[in-house]
């Protein structure tokens, strides 16, 4: 079942998802809590910081990635699994060691895609799994075009990503990586739930094609939108057309 909930604004979005993950960890303390990247989620990576700081015990959880960059240096910035460490893992007192990212630096990329799926079911799967939105509608770095049933696997980025993502890289498209493992749609509907954050106008078009169910594999998302446990959480920018 899909829940769309519509709140005022993107801190408000942060408020409600860091509920949602800390009553999830409350109820299984040594889960696993999978996690997107990009701009979104940092608001709700700072409020878990803040509810750590409170007295909030994450030390039992595991974390896995999404995705990953293929090709930046080992400790880079803007590789996904120093975002993580640095937004999420540090502010909640978790070890490097409990974040999981694929192994993009293997010589043999596809078995350590391959690998990476085997390290998600070792850990039990992923009990949470928090989602962006991108604004052609990808979902980790599975592009428009891809099939319901993907699994974790290297892909190329759209055109429109490399753009999108160039802010992160001094507005750079150049210094963007055009090769990245992702997992696969089929790989994320397996969490047993998912947690979407969509916030801000330049996401509506996306939400209303995710939303429209039209199986369209133009935009992935709707892959998930027969997960018996998908919530989005959307500011009202972003859900101009969600049904409220
Ligand atoms: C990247 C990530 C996605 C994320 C998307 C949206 O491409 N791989 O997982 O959902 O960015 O990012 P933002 O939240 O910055 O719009």
């Amino acid at each position: 079942m899909t829940e769309v909930i519509v709140l005022p604004d993107p801190a408000a979005v942060a408020v409600a998802a860091a509920d949602r993950v800390v009553a999830a960890v409350r109820a299984a303390p040594r889960g696993v809590l999978g996690v997107a990247t990009g701009s979104t989620p940092l608001g709700t990576y700072a409020e878990l910081g803040a509810r750590h700081a409170a007295g909030e015990d994450f030390s039992g959880l595991d974390v896995v990635l999404l995705d990953e960059y293929i090709g930046l240096p080992v400790g880079d910035p803007q590789r996904y699994l120093e975002v993580i460490r640095r937004e999420l893992a540090d502010r909640i007192g978790l070890p490097h060691s409990r974040v999981h990212a694929p192994d993009v630096d293997a010589t043999d990329v596809d078995s350590a895609c391959a690998a990476y799926e085997r390290t998600i079911a070792a850990l039990g799967g992923v009990d949470l799994q928090i989602l962006g939105l991108g604004a052609d509608g990808h979902v980790a770095f599975n592009m428009p075009g891809t099939q319901p049933d993907s699994r974790t696997r290297r892909t190329a980025l759209s055109e429109q990503t490399v753009r999108d993502n160039a802010r992160f890289f001094g507005d750079r498209p150049d210094r963007v990586p055009r090769s990245v493992v992702t997992q696969g749609l089929g790989t994320i509907r397996e969490a047993r739930s998912l947690l979407m954050l969509v916030a801000g106008a330049h996401k509506a078009d996306a939400l209303e094609g995710l939303l429209a169910r039209t199986g369209d594999l133009e935009a992935p998302g709707t892959a998930l939108l027969d997960h018996p446990d998908l919530v989005v959480l959307a500011d009202r920018a972003a859900a101009r057309s969600a049904p409220r």
